[in-house]
């Protein structure tokens, strides 16, 4: 199965991936993450988005589609994948209908993730990973069973994004409303798009998620 997760910064695609990851063995192919660790790793492509990213615009489209033609080329997404937070423009669409074309394979679903924008701040400041295995959590949504410790992975070392203060928030959501939010007739025009209700809660938003993917 090959699925998109859209939605605004802060909505749950990433939490959501990592569940459906564990449980019905599909990539999650995070271009958040991706950049974040070439970032981290200092490569060129790493230079180039820094900046961009800290900002919390969008980085060029020409960096992210190469980004994602490799990716999906290694032999783990032959069983499939969840493209989280890819794409986000137009131009990255189409590129991405003619990889797949290319490649002989074609989208299952796309996944709108819909929130209303007043509490995504909240969501997005009180979040916090695992700094070994990338595990996500929150101040008042999601603490670990045990303070201070991974529940996946046992680690004690926790991080907080850079771009997750509350003005970076707000040029991400501008960004998400004028270049992301017109890829939703985009893909509904393909009747691909189905619509959940990301404001319930992490289990509840899970159990829709299910739902839909068992009811085509
Ligand atoms: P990226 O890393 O993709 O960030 P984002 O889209 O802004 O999304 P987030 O990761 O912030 O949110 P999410 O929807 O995954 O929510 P999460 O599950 O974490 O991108 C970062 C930057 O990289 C971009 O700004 C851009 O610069 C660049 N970039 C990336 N892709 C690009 C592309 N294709 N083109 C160009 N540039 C690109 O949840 C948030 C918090 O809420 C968590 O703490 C979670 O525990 C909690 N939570 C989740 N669900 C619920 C719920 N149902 N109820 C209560 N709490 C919840």
């Amino acid at each position: 199965m090959k699925l998109i997760f859209i939605g605004p910064p802060g909505s749950g695609k990433g939490t959501q991936a990592a569940k459906l990851e564990r449980m019905r063995g599909l990539v999650q192919i995070s271009t958040g993450d991706m950049l974040r660790a070439a970032v981290a790793s200092g490569s060129s492509l790493g230079q180039q988005a820094k900046a961009i990213m800290e900002a919390g615009k969008l980085v060029p489209d020409h960096l992210i589609i190469g980004l994602i033609e490799q990716r999906i080329a290694e032999p783990d997404c032959e069983s499939g994948f969840i493209l989280d937070g890819f794409p986000r423009t137009t131009a990255q669409a189409e590129a991405l209908d003619q990889l797949l074309q290319d490649k002989g394979t074609a989208l299952d679903r796309v996944i709108e993730f819909e929130v209303d924008d007043s509490i995504l701040i909240d969501r997005i400041s009180g979040r916090f990973t695992c700094a070994k295995c990338g595990e996500g959590y929150h101040d008042s949504f999601k603490q670990p069973k045990t303070t201070g410790v991974c529940d996946i992975c046992g680690s004690s070392e926790f991080k907080r994004r850079a771009d997750d203060k509350a003005e970076k928030v707000k040029t991400r959501l501008s960004e998400y409303h004028a270049l992301t939010a017109p890829l939703l007739p985009y893909y509904r025009n393909k009747q691909l798009l189905r619509t959940i209700d990301a404001m319930a809660d992490i289990d509840e938003v899970a159990g829709q998620l299910n739902l839909v993917l068992e009811s085509g």
